[in-house]
């Protein structure tokens, strides 16, 4: 579901009609539906409400302050994988308390800082993570909760650069070497083992690779079990997949029984780390059509948003619905939306049958999750504005960044 809907022929969301924002804030922008966020977190919640969990928002879809502050209020957790998420998270009225950190690249001054500031635990990903993790908890004298990170070797059945459990990628700890790196880590007193975890990838559209998933986490944790170590937690990482085109990802709350009836006779406590679930459809890219170009070959509609703005399509591949803010009863043509920067790869949608004019606005659907969060400054371009709509209200929740300050941390050597 998308949080766009059509009145009087003009596109809006929640109450707010799209070339509003487009004339108060200008073009390209990522505008966000602040009822769409909710009711997404709030389906998660209330569909698993039948066993522990905790929600820990993966702060990578979508790492704006004012989003994360929105989530802090609903009393989400978070899914960090660097300081500086950690540092939003914080400045967003976050608890660190519920706040886990995954990644296989956790640098010492990362965990250090990490430590000090008191978050729940870290997702270890290697022997050698779990070495310098003992050794900096022991130095600054605390006790840090500890889970581990498997890697499953499930197939996914996603693109091929989000899928992360397979045996040949670089994240998790093989099966096989649980059962020792376990061992390990509970001779370290400065460590505590509470739970395992994986995260297979990203945009599932069927629940098999998550159940086969959790069969292997419980498959150690019963394992483990006979070793003498009981754990608190099972973590099955985020991944749940959203409508972009004919996709028919499973719905939170069938992933949710599914997960449920793995569960039931485990006294453990489940964390989920939904990222693109919770934010994907409730944000939209909003680009001005500045120029129509028609060659022998193909007409082209270039927008004033680029590979820069919004990485999605030129790195996955991936298809997201474009539509026009304003409808127009003309006859449509087929156009690639392509943007400003000088690259082939530079391009939002191919072949879209539209009924567009030059100066017309665009709204990229479901854009909310690794839309802004991925976006650069290539091209020498200042990144978009973000905008929060809230029933009638429209909120700037980032200015657009301006040309001086993308060289503003560089300097000329004189002499
Ligand atoms: N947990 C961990 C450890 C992760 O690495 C990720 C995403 C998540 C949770 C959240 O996954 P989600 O629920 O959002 O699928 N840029 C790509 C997606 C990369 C996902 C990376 N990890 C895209 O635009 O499709």
């Amino acid at each position: 579901m998308s949080c766009l809907h059509y009145c009087d022929a003009t596109l809006y969301i929640e109450n707010v009609n799209l070339m509003q924002v487009a004339q108060q804030f200008g073009t390209p922008s990522y505008v966000y539906s602040r009822a769409m966020l909710e009711k997404n977190w709030k389906a998660f919640d209330q569909a698993f409400q039948f066993i522990p969990h905790c929600i820990c928002y993966a702060v990578k879809a979508n790492s704006n302050i004012a989003i994360l502050h929105l989530l802090a209020q609903l009393q989400s957790g978070f899914d960090i994988v660097s300081l500086g998420e950690l540092e939003r998270v914080i400045a967003a009225g976050g608890d660190p308390q519920k706040t886990v950190f995954s990644g296989v690249g956790k640098r010492e001054d990362e965990i250090e800082e990490a430590i000090k500031k008191n978050i729940y635990c870290f997702n270890i990903e290697s022997t050698s993570e779990l070495e310098r993790l003992a050794k900096i908890a022991h130095r600054l004298n605390k006790k840090v909760k500890v889970m581990l990170r498997i890697n499953p070797n499930v197939n996914p059945q996603t693109h091929s650069h989000i899928s992360t459990g397979l045996k040949e990628n670089k994240f998790g700890i093989h099966v096989s070497e649980i059962v020792s790196l376990s061992r390990q880590l509970v001779s370290h007193t400065s460590l505590q083992f509470i739970g395992i975890g994986c995260h297979i990838g990203s945009q599932i559209t069927t629940l098999a690779p998550f159940l086969e998933a959790i069969d292997c986490l419980l498959d150690i944790y019963q394992q483990l079990q006979r070793s003498g170590i009981t754990l608190q937690y099972i973590n099955i990482g985020g991944g749940l997949g959203i409508t972009y085109h004919q996709e028919r990802p499973p719905e939170i709350i069938e992933y949710a029984q599914t997960l449920q009836q793995k569960l039931s006779s485990y006294p453990v406590k489940l964390i989920l780390e939904p990222g693109r679930a919770i934010i994907g459809n409730a944000g939209v890219l909003l680009t001005r059509v500045e120029y129509l170009k028609s060659t022998p070959h193909k007409q082209f509609a270039i927008v004033d948003a680029g590979m820069n703005d919004f990485l999605r399509p030129s790195l996955y591949d991936a298809w997201q619905a474009i539509l026009p803010v304003t409808v127009r009863q003309e006859a449509k043509k087929i156009y690639d939306i392509v943007g400003p920067v000088c690259e082939s790869a530079d391009f939002l949608g191919k072949d879209r049958e539209l009924a567009i004019q030059e100066g017309d606005l665009l709204a990229v659907d479901s854009a909310g999750a690794y839309g802004f969060s991925m976006s650069s400054n290539y091209n020498s371009r200042g990144r978009p504005a973000e905008i929060l709509i809230d029933g009638d209200q429209i909120r700037l929740i980032r200015r657009r960044e301006t040309i001086q300050e993308t060289f503003a941390l560089e300097n000329i050597i004189k002499g």
